[in-house]
């Protein structure tokens, strides 16, 4: 039996893409069954479409405020019954109780708890770091502060700017994500404090 993901994307769909290839190979184990986004026409929408993958929509604006929007977003997600919630891209915080409800990983463009926020890759060059990357992380009510799932080292290179420094971020970033979310998904995963041990469940932890 598949496992049921629905991606929730901002922007370009890079990773998202990266996934869907994945889902391709019945042997991942895992089937995106639904994309959402805050915000229409952006090309992360169209990957989605270009699979057959159902999208929907629910932009904040459409909302009195942001608990409204949190509920709407929240309808939305139930009907697809996902074992496990993707951020990849996605350019919004959730409220507390979706991530409690449904188990949600964010993708990050940067080595946690070095650089959160919006312009990780701009703030670690900036810095002057040798070595930055991405993380996969367990979403908590924090930006950025959740319990680490996984990480890859990317080198800056001499000459580097936002935009080369990125690019080789989420190749690095998409192999990244596709492994750590099958692994979560086909072996389950516990959490001891802020550790996450993947392939070492605990029953209650196993998505049915
Ligand atoms: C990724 O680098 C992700 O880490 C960051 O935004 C980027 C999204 O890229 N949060 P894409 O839309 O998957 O191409």
């Amino acid at each position: 039996m598949q496992k049921r993901v629905v991606v929730l994307v901002s922007g370009t769909g890079t990773n998202l893409a990266a996934l869907l290839g994945a889902c391709a190979d019945p042997a991942y184990g895992v089937c995106v069954v639904g994309v959402g986004s805050d915000r229409s026409a952006i090309p992360a929408l169209e990957v989605a479409s270009a699979h057959g993958v159902p999208t929907f929509v629910e932009p904040p604006g459409d909302h009195p405020g942001r608990d409204a929007w949190n509920d709407a977003l929240a309808a939305r997600l139930e009907p697809f019954a996902p074992d496990l919630v993707v951020l990849a891209g996605f350019m919004r915080l959730l409220r507390a109780d979706l991530v409690t409800r449904w188990p949600t990983v964010n993708t990050h463009p940067a080595l946690c708890p070095a650089f959160p926020g919006m312009h990780a890759v701009a703030d670690a060059l900036a810095y002057g770091v040798k070595l930055t990357g991405a993380t996969l992380f367990l979403v908590d009510d924090g930006v950025d502060t959740g319990p680490v799932v996984a990480q890859v080292a990317v080198p800056v290179v001499e000459g580097d700017d936002v935009s080369s420094l990125h690019h080789r971020i989420k190749s690095a970033e998409h192999d990244l994500l596709v492994a750590t979310v099958g692994r979560m998904l086909r072996a389950g995963y516990r959490i001891e404090g802020r550790r996450v041990i993947l392939g070492a469940a605990d029953p209650r932890e196993v998505p049915a």
